[in-house]
C-alpha cells in the first residue's frame, strides 16, 4: 500500500521558496547533538531541494518548550552548525525570538536559490502546539511551496506541519516520511508472512491499540518488557514486586481471547530476570537471578526477559519473513539487564526477513548495542511509528496533497 500524497518528486522548486519542516527533535547534551540520525535521515529532501534551486527554508521544533528558561537550552543553532557539515554547505541560522520575525523575514528575503536557511524552535511561538492561526500564516507568507518531511512529528497537529499546510496551494511530503510511511505501511498492511510482531517498553497503557491493531495483522505478536508483567497477572500469576498496571488486567485477558479466537500466537515470556529492586543509578551492578514467569518470588522485581525467553523469541524470529519490534525486552541501560533486548536484536540482525524498528528507545537500544545497520529499516518517529502501528491516520501526513 504506497503513499497516495504528492511529493517532492512531483514538483519543481526552482526559484520558489520552500518551506521544509523536518524533524530536528534531537537529544542535546551540554550543546552537543548525542544521536544525529534524524540529521542524516533528513539529507536527502534537502540536497533534492538545493538540486532544484530551490530557496530552502528549514523548520522544526526541539523539545518541549515552557518557560522563557527553556529557550536558552532550546535553540536549533547547533542543529544549523552540524547540517552545515553534514550538507557541505552552509545553512544560516535565522535567529529570531518570533521564529519568523524581522530577523527571519530578512534571512528570507536575503537567500538565493540553492541557499538553505534554518528558522528558530517552532516551539518558541506559544500557537505552534494548538495549531493556532498567526503562527501558520507566518509560516505560509515566507514560501511558496510547502514539504513535509517530519515524519516523527507526524502524529502532531502542529502550525508548522498542518496548519501551514492548509494555507498553501502546493504542500507535499520529503523522500523521508515517503520511506518511512512505505517500510511501515508494506509492513503492517501486505507483510510477507509469517509476520511477527514484537512489543515490548515499560507501559501496556501506552501499547493499548498497537496490541489490539497489530494482533490482527500479524501471525505472532511477542510480548517483553515491563508491559509483559500485566500479562502474566492477567495469567493468574505471581509477579512480585514487578511493574504491574492494575487498571488493564481485564484488557490483557481480552488481548489473550482475541489472540486465541483469531488463531494467533501470542507469546509472553517463560522465565523472568529478576532482581531485589530496580537498579539505582540504572547501570549499577545488581544481583540477578532466573526464575519461571509463572514463580517470580513475591519479594523479587522482573527486570528482563529470561535466557529461555530469548530463546523462544529468537526461534519465533527465525521462521518470520517480516519483523516489526517496538520497545526493549528490559531495562537494556543496564547491561545486566540489557541481555533479553540483545538476543533480541542479535535474533534480527541475523534473519533475512525484512526488519523494522519502530523509533524511540528501541531503535536507541538497536544503535546503541551496535546492530543499526543489520536492520532493513529503523524509523525516525517514536509517537509516530507507533500510532501508525495502531492504524490511525496521521495529521501530518493527511495535511499533504493527495495525488
Ligand atoms: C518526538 O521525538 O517524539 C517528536 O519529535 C515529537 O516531539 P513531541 O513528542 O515533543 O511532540
Ligand atoms: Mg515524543
Amino acid at each position: 500500500m504506497g503513499l497516495n500524497k504528492k511529493t517532492v518528486d512531483d514538483i519543481n522548486v526552482k526559484g520558489l521558496r520552500v518551506l521544509c519542516r523536518c524533524d530536528f527533535n534531537v537529544p542535546l547534551k551540554d550543546g552537543k547533538i548525542t544521536d544525529e540520525n534524524r540529521l542524516v535521515a533528513a539529507l536527502p529532501t534537502i540536497k533534492k531541494l538545493i538540486a532544484d534551486g530551490g530557496k530552502v527554508i528549514l523548520c522544526s521544533h526541539l523539545g518541549k518548550v515552557k518557560t522563557e528558561e527553556d529557550k536558552k537550552t532550546k535553540t536549533l543553532a547547533p542543529v544549523a552548525a552540524r547540517l552545515s557539515e553534514l550538507l557541505g554547505q552552509e545553512v544560516k541560522f535565522a535567529a529570531d525570538p518570533e521564529v519568523v520575525g524581522p530577523n527571519a523575514k530578512a534571512a528570507v528575503e536575503a537567500i538565493k536559490d540553492g541557499d538553505v536557511i534554518l528558522l528558530e524552535n517552532t516551539r518558541f511561538r506559544p500557537e505552534e502546539t494548538k495549531n493556532g492561526e498567526a503562527f501558520s500564516k507566518d509560516l505560509a507568507s515566507i514560501c511558496d511551496v510547502f514539504v513535509n518531511d517530519a515524519f516523527g512529528t507526524a502524529h502532531r497537529a502542529h502550525c508548522s506541519n498542518v496548519g501551514v499546510a492548509g494555507l498553501v496551494d502546493t504542500a507535499v511530503v520529503g523522500y523521508l516520511m515517503q520511506k518511512e510511511i512505505d517500510f511501515l505501511g508494506n509492513a503492517v498492511n501486505n507483510p510477507e508472512r509469517p509476520f511477527v510482531a514484537i512489543l515490548g517498553g515499560a507501559k501496556v497503557a501506552d501499547k493499548l491499540n498497537v496490541i489490539s491493531n497489530l494482533l490482527e495483522k500479524c501471525d505472532t505478536l511477542i510480548i517483553g518488557g515491563g508491559m509483559a508483567f500485566t500479562f502474566l497477572k492477567a495469567k493468574g500469576y505471581e509477579v512480585g514486586n514487578s511493574l504491574v498496571d492494575d487498571t488493564k488486567i481485564d484488557y490483557c485477558k481480552e488481548m489473550m481471547d482475541k489472540a486465541e479466537k483469531l488463531g494467533k500466537k501470542l507469546l509472553l515470556p517463560i522465565d523472568t530476570t529478576v532482581a531485589d529492586s530496580f537498579p539505582n543509578p540504572i547501570d549499577a551492578e545488581i544481583a540477578v537471578e532466573v526464575v519461571p514467569s509463572d514463580a517470580i518470588p513475591a519479594d523479587k522485581e522482573g527486570l528482563d526477559i529470561g535466557t529461555k525467553t530469548a530463546e523462544l523469541y529468537a526461534d519465533a524470529v527465525k521462521s518470520a519473513k517480516t519483523v516489526v519490534w517496538n520497545g526493549p525486552m528490559g531495562v537494556f541501560e543496564n547491561p545486566i539487564l540489557a541481555k533479553g533486548t540483545i538476543a533480541v536484536a542479535k535474533s534480527l540482525a541475523e534473519t533475512d526477513a525484512t526488519t523494522i524498528i519502530g523509533g524511540g528507545d528501541s531503535a536507541a537500544a538497536v544503535n546503541q548495542l551496535g546492530f543499526g545497520d543489520k536492520m532493513t529499516h529503523i524509523s525516525t518517529g517514536g509517537g509516530a511509528s507507533l500510532e501508525f502501528l495502531e492504524g490511525k491516520e496521521l495529521p501530518g501526513v493527511a495535511a499533504a496533497n493527495d495525488k
